[in-house]
Formats: structure tokens, C-alpha cells, sequence
């Protein structure tokens, strides 16, 4: 049987510093932009967790919850939520930091799912999560409510 993988295994914080030319007309980072940043961050995580390459298969509702301004660093924080057989959901939580008084604040937080594939593009099987702490429990229960809504969803279409 394949050995589990904790949380903290393939955990990731990556950073960026957003320059003009990502911005949109009104001044701020761009939305797609953002989104582009968050689907590395994550799937930098579902790798480490599968050790194969993830395709991104879906992602949550994403609710922008504050501008970002070039100059101001953006770390994107991603864990893996849940794994299932080949598939794995990861939690993306966006975070500003003002560069020169150093207030961070929360910008966003999206979950997506990754399906682990083999060289000839066929979902591959996905090491199990293994949770430890209490939030990571939770975390794991939320995305399995959330995958059980996904599945009820897909198989009505
Ligand atoms: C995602 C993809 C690999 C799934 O392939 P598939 O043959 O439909 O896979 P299956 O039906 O066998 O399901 C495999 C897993 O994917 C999950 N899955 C499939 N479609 C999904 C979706 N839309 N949302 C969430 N999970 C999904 C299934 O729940 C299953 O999970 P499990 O193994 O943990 O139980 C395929 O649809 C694909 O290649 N899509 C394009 C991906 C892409 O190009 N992304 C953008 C660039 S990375």
C-alpha cells in the first residue's frame, strides 16, 4: 500500500512582487494575473504531495477581497486539503504585505483540484493525506464536504 504524506510535507509559500505592466487600467494587480499566481502556488503543492505532474481540474468559487498594488509583496501560502484516488484539493490563501510598514492583510483564498497524471496524460494514483494537527482535520473535513457537493454537481450534467 503507498505510504501516506502529511500536510506539512508539500506545504509551500511562494512570493511576488507585482510590477505596472500586471496591472489593470484601474491601477491594481490583475485579477487573472492573481489567478495565474495562485494556480502555480497550488500546484507546486499537489506536486510535492504527487510527485507527479498535477493538471488543474477545477477551482472554487474565488472572491477578490482586496486590491493589490504593485510594490506590495503578495505571498501565496498552499497546502494540500485533501487527497482522494488521483485527485487532491489544495487551499490557496493570499496574503499582501505592505513593503514599508509591513502590515499584511488577507487578500484571497481559493481552493482548487488536481488530478495527478503519468506520462501518457492518465490520472495517476495520489499518495493518501495524512492530517495531524486540528486544523488540518478540519481543513480535511471541509474538502470533503466540498468534493461530495463537486461530485453530486458533475454527475447531474
Ligand atoms: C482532469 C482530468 C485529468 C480528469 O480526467 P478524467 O479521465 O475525467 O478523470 P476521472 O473521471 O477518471 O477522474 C479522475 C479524478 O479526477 C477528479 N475529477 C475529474 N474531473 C474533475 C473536475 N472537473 N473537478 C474536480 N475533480 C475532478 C475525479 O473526482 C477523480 O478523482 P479521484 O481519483 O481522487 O477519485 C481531465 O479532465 C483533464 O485532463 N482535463 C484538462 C486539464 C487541464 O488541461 N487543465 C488546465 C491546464 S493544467
Amino acid at each position: 500500500m503507498t505510504q501516506g504524506k502529511t500536510v506539512g510535507e508539500s506545504a509551500t509559500i511562494m512570493h511576488h512582487l507585482p510590477m505596472p505592466d500586471e496591472t489593470n487600467v484601474a491601477g491594481s494587480v490583475h485579477g487573472g494575473y492573481l489567478l495565474k499566481l495562485i494556480d502555480n502556488a497550488g500546484g507546486v503543492a499537489a506536486c510535492r504531495h504527487a510527485r507527479a505532474h498535477p493538471v488543474t481540474a477545477s477551482l472554487e468559487r474565488m472572491d477578490f477581497l482586496s486590491a493589490i498594488y504593485p510594490g506590495e509583496l503578495i505571498i501565496l501560502k498552499s497546502s494540500v486539503n485533501f487527497a482522494g484516488k488521483t485527485s487532491m484539493e489544495v487551499g490557496v490563501r493570499v496574503e499582501v504585505e505592505h513593503l514599508l510598514s509591513g502590515a499584511v492583510r488577507h487578500a484571497a483564498t481559493c481552493y482548487l483540484t488536481y488530478v495527478a497524471i503519468d506520462g501518457q496524460g492518465k490520472p495517476c494514483e495520489v499518495p493518501p493525506l495524512v492530517v495531524v494537527s486540528e486544523v488540518e482535520r478540519r481543513r480535511y473535513a471541509e474538502a470533503l464536504e466540498r468534493r461530495r457537493a463537486r461530485d453530486a454537481a458533475r454527475s447531474g450534467l
